[in-house]
């Protein structure tokens, strides 16, 4: 059988729609640590707005909670540091644990861990808070993400980094 892929034919099709390829580094000015809720911190890694997605990380600082809130897309995640689990389900998770929660999933994120936790997240969707009776009170969605990184860096005068959209 002769090959099916055209070498050259490919190579074009990516120089003329590739996109570049994304480097966030170590420090603050890549991408800083921006508040989201008293104790907890996102640091935004990139946003994709043609599907609504956005990886970032999440930083819990010390025990507490992250709201009840429903997911209309999947999301991924993996943990760094500390530990935690959502008051929906039996497991805790630790630096290593990998997890998976499919669009529709409701949950409650806690912290018990004195040290907080430190996890990557990677969202596809929008995220729905909930009130405690239900009802949809916030939604986060891609452009909900981007204007917390760009807000927070207009307000203390950082670059912008253009490369966070992917
Ligand atoms: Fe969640």
């Amino acid at each position: 059988m002769s090959a099916i892929v055209n070498e050259a034919s490919l190579a074009e099709q990516i120089r003329k729609f590739g996109q570049p390829s994304l480097f966030v580094g170590e420090n603050e000015n890549d991408s800083p640590w921006v508040p989201f809720v008293p104790d907890i911190f996102i640091r935004h890694l990139a946003f994709d707005v043609r599907s609504n997605t956005f990886i970032n990380v999440l930083w819990v600082q010390k025990p507490g909670m992250l709201g009840t809130h429903r997911h209309r897309g999947p999301v991924w995640g993996y943990v760094l540091e500390g530990s935690w689990y959502y008051k929906e389900h039996d497991w805790v998770a630790r630096p290593g644990s990998y997890l998976y929660e499919n669009p529709g999933a409701v949950h409650t994120l806690m912290v018990d861990d004195p040290k907080g936790m430190k996890t990557l997240f990677c969202l596809n969707g929008a995220l729905e808070f909930l009130d405690d009776k239900g009802r949809v009170a916030d939604t986060l969605d891609v452009f909900w993400f981007v204007d917390h990184y760009v807000s927070h860096c207009r307000k203390h005068g950082l670059k912008i980094n253009e490369q966070l959209w992917i």
